[in-house]
């Protein structure tokens, strides 16, 4: 019993997954993405404002957008104001985790995008 009692704890840590939730990405934000989006994600003339995706996708968070504009798969599909963003290789790298998606699919992703989608995903206004 003791044992299980034990366990308990233990469990919930994995089902809250410290490497893929907001705070993860929260501090990965602060150290690879602050110098062009800010402080507050809310961008600048030549980088957009990260706390508008939802808005500006219609008022749903355009999931899809933002994990392709992270693998690096929509490199070079959009420019804003004549600027790209970087891609970030290291962002590929370590662990992966499988996300579900819109009309049942999943993809395996690295948990480092995963996290910076959770938090991004935390930062979208409702309305202006
Ligand atoms: C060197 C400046 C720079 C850095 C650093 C940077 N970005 Fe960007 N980001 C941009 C620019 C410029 C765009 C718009 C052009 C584009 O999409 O390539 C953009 C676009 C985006 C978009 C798509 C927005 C949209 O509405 O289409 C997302 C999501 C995003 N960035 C997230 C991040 C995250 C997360 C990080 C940190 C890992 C990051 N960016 C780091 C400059 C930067």
């Amino acid at each position: 019993m003791i044992r299980f009692i034990a366990l308990v704890p233990l469990l919930a840590l994995v089902a809250c997954s410290p490497t893929t939730s907001p705070q993860a990405g929260r501090s990965l934000f602060a150290q690879n993405c602050v110098q062009c989006h800010g402080a507050d994600a809310t961008g600048g003339d030549t980088v957009p404002d990260l706390t508008g995706l939802a808005l500006r996708a219609g008022g749903s968070y355009p999931q899809a957008l933002v994990l392709d504009k992270l693998d690096g798969y929509a490199r070079g599909q959009t420019a804003y104001a004549g600027v790209q963003m970087p891609q970030f290789g290291f962002l590929l790298t370590g662990p992966l985790t499988r996300v579900s998606l819109p009309g049942g699919m999943s993809r395996e992703l690295p948990e480092k995008i995963v996290a910076l989608d959770a938090y991004l995903r935390s930062l979208q206004r409702v309305g202006d």
